[in-house]
């Protein structure tokens, strides 16, 4: 079997993997061919593809990492509410984890837009386990994490639809009505005997960030419980990787240099290395394009890293990239790959009903060397105005050429970025969003950000997908990982 996104799915391909809807019930079935109209209600339903099966790839099997109907089961506590059920589920997950032998995180999970709380709290319960079991934990604390996992987004039920699913950006109120869910979530659970403290902090925090920049307690890395750290990537992996009805889906390889990005200021080391041990970056059953511009498809991933596959030619000779003889092949890209910048870009203008506009963002900087990356890296997606130093900036916002975004460098000789950013926002009243940029990681450098109401911030040397996706958030008035 391999994947297809449903653009590429043709009428008379074999479907090899079912398709439910959010109540469990099959949306087409395996073993049946794709037709005009079960494409175009896939396409209703909010998936992104599905598996088919076809001569090149019939003998590839991907299996899931937990039954399906373990999963819909999983789904229809989490519907309910039913606490005491969701932690028997939490159990269950663990055992058939641990009971699988080939822990492998290749299935695409084949989700529906209606059903996106729901599935995503099973989905971060299997990371959750899977990251402890990579942290070698203990199968009680295996079972903890997997049930504050479970549990943690129970609160985003009581958050209204048109808020929780809205398609663009959220207004500042609204976006405060959505963090409200970590709180709702541990009001649901605090009272209960049976429901760990461990669970509940869980639970609560899964917001915060390690360095003290979450919400809803701005609590740092010292002050989270492991598990909360583990629940925290975990959740952040999942939303990446979905298609939102405002956004396309990360890859892996895209989500996993996001959370590298963020090491440090959102999530612990420790925990995003283990999560990486069992992703994929090419999930089996993918189409990726080769150095030798052949065209394969992922047929095995062996070994933990995953980066040398056993890929299969459209001829269906198989290639081994860990083989000294074909080391040198790379892989380019994924042949289907979404992450055109400008198309993406496009995409999210009309969903926004911003077709024309293009964001404008003022880049303050005291190296050219730095400013012209930035540029570069901008440049296709945004207006970019890149100045050397702090008074330029001052006077292109008094001379009321308001950008939508400023990017701030902190340390610049005669005035530095806090100083430059504190005149502006008495200027425009604090309307202009600011995301500093620092070398520094440390508690008063993140502080300092802080009392002057960043949008966000980013550490030197900075992972150009994190720098997006931090502007794509402040822009959008909604983040990606949510
Ligand atoms: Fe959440």
């Amino acid at each position: 079997m391999r994947y297809v996104t449903l653009d590429e799915a043709k009428p008379n391909m074999m479907l090899a993997y079912r398709v439910y809807d959010s109540f469990g019930h099959i949306l087409v079935n395996n073993d049946t061919m794709l037709t005009e109209q079960s494409i175009s209600k896939l396409k209703e339903y909010g998936l992104d593809g599905v598996y088919i099966t076809d001569s090149l790839s019939d003998d590839i099997c991907i299996e899931p990492v937990i039954t399906p109907e373990l999963r819909n089961e999983g789904l229809e506590c989490v519907r309910e509410g039913n606490i005491e059920k969701c932690q028997e589920i939490s159990k269950e997950i663990v055992k058939q984890i641990l009971n699988n032998d080939m822990l492998s995180l290749d299935l695409t999970d084949l989700r529906t837009y209606d059903d996106y709380t729901y599935a995503h709290s099973i989905n971060v319960a299997v990371l959750c386990c899977i990251i402890a079991f990579g942290m070698k934990m203990g199968e009680k604390d295996m079972e903890q994490v997997v049930t504050a996992a479970v549990l943690h987004d129970l609160g985003k039920l009581e958050i209204p639809d048109e808020i929780l699913n809205k398609p663009g950006r959220l207004t500042k109120e609204e976006y405060e009505v959505m963090k409200t869910h970590s709180t709702i979530s541990y009001e649901l659970i605090k009272d209960r005997w049976d429901v760990s403290a461990q669970v509940k902090a869980a639970v609560l925090y899964h917001h915060e960030n390690v360095d003290g920049s979450g919400y809803p307690s701005g609590l740092t890395g010292e002050e989270l419980t492991i598990l909360t750290k583990i629940l925290h990537v975990a959740d952040v992996y999942d939303a990446l990787t979905a298609k939102r009805p405002y956004k396309e889906p990360y890859s892996p390889f895209e989500a996993c240099e996001y959370l590298m990005g963020a090491c440090g200021i959102m999530f612990e080391k420790s925990v995003v290395e283990s999560l990486m041990k069992y992703v994929p970056l090419y999930p089996k059953g993918t189409l990726v394009t080769l150095s030798n511009n052949n065209e394969a498809i992922i047929y095995e991933n062996i070994g933990i890293h995953n980066l040398r596959p056993i890929v299969r030619l459209m001829t269906g000779e198989l290639l081994d990239l860990s083989l000294p003889e074909t080391y040198n092949i790379t892989i380019l890209r994924k042949s289907d790959d979404k992450f055109d910048p400008i198309a993406s870009e496009d995409e999210r203008r009309k969903m926004l009903g911003t077709p024309q506009k293009k964001y404008r963002i003022m880049v303050v900087d005291d190296m050219a060397s730095n400013l012209h990356a930035m540029r570069e890296m901008l440049k296709n997606l945004y207006d970019v105005v890149p100045l050397k130093d702090g008074y330029k900036a001052i006077s292109q916002i008094k001379d009321h050429v308001w950008p939508d975004l400023i990017i701030m460098d902190i340390d610049m000789p005669k005035l530095n970025g806090i100083d430059t950013a504190r005149i502006i926002n008495e200027f425009t009243g604090g309307k202009i969003p600011v995301l500093y940029v620092t070398a520094l990681c440390d508690k008063q450098t993140v502080m300092m950000c802080h009392s002057m109401k960043a949008a966000g911030y980013i550490v030197k040397p900075y992972n150009p997908v994190f720098v997006k996706s931090e502007i794509r958030r402040i822009l959008r008035g909604r983040s990606d990982t949510e």
